[in-house]
């Protein structure tokens, strides 16, 4: 059973082949409709539900339209509407679903949920975010890169912010594409300091700089997220703007970097909050690109736990 769960479970070859296929496939496509259907069909005939726990624009529509474009069918599904947001366990969901479908893709809370339903599904999953990581964002992270600057390998990253789930996704990246990370944010929301040491061990420069201005110097792309996150309680909204304030991509960040790095963020932002419109709309942005490779990645994804 290939399930896509984390970066960190797979292994480089595995992950190239993915980004390999998406680039592929991206290219077939230039110039086609949105709706119409690859050349190839390798879903055909195949069935997958996409439970949603949490909000979701990009990882809704992209896996949607993604599985459709490949000749499969989808069923979009709200946790809250299911029996498992109403005490049926994720155990027994997930033998039942694979009953029904051939793929399940989850977004969801805890990272437990997700291991639990790859543990008892007889489908593949997916890990459509997690409290803990979002690997389908990172992939289409490294394929943008590339496609705009090319090895990603021996570059240095720098994430501004918060040490939250889309870093974790960065710092396993880090480890399977080999590349430099450092991460810059005030230490009450540093990350896992055993995430960062297991980078380490594999023999990945991984530092710690808090001062924001020190850690984009040479970076070949600087990266942010919200300040406060889906699973985050709401009251630490105003606190996370007191600490996260001075980590804002702004324009005078932008300028310690390299000439021609590049600017990533996930979506949603929130405008002049952790980045200024000025960065996500300027020159060195590719938040749109980000945005639309998530569908070609994806598609490489399914493809990849399907074996098709
Ligand atoms: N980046 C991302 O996963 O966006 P959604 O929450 O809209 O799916
Ligand atoms: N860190 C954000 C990512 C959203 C795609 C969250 O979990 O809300």
């Amino acid at each position: 059973m290939t399930h896509f769960l984390d970066i960190d479970k797979s292994n480089p070859k595995a992950l190239r082949g993915i980004i390999d296929t998406a680039l592929e496939m991206k290219q077939a496509r230039i110039g086609s409709p949105k709706g119409t259907l690859d050349k190839d069909q390798p879903l055909s005939g195949q069935m997958v539900a996409l439970i949603f726990e949490k909000p979701s624009t990009r990882t809704r529509v992209s896996f949607d339209v993604g599985v459709r474009q490949m000749g499969g069918q989808t069923m979009l599904l709200s946790g809250a509407d299911m029996q498992l947001g109403h005490g049926e366990t994720i155990a027994d969901t997930a033998r039942v679903l694979s009953r029904y479908v051939d793929l399940i893709m989850i977004r969801t809370f805890e990272e437990a949920t997700l291991l639990e339903m790859a543990d008892f599904a007889t489908v593949p999953v997916i890990n459509g975010l997690t409290n803990r990581s979002h690997p389908c964002q990172i992939m289409a992270d490294i394929m943008t890169f590339e496609e705009h600057r090319g090895p990603i390998k021996g570059r240095k990253v720098v994430w501004s912010g918060d040490g939250n789930n889309v870093f974790t996704s960065f710092a396993h990246a880090a480890v399977q594409f080999g590349f430099d990370l450092t991460f810059t944010g005030p230490e009450p929301l540093d990350p896992d300091q055993n995430l960062l040491q297991k980078a380490r061990d594999k023999g990945i420069n991984v530092t710690i700089e808090r001062n924001p201005q020190k850690a984009v110097q040479g970076a070949d792309l600087v990266v942010t997220d919200t300040w406060v996150s889906m699973h985050d309680p709401q009251s630490a909204r105003e606190r996370r703007h007191n600490q996260l304030r001075g980590y804002q991509v702004n324009t005078d960040l932008m300028s310690n970097a390299k000439p021609n790095a590049l600017f990533m963020h996930c979506l949603p932002a929130h405008r002049d909050d952790e980045a200024t419109s000025e960065v996500m709309d300027g020159p060195h942005s590719v938040i749109f690109d980000e945005a639309e490779n998530r569908l070609h990645v994806q598609k490489a994804i399914m493809r990849h736990c399907l074996g098709v």
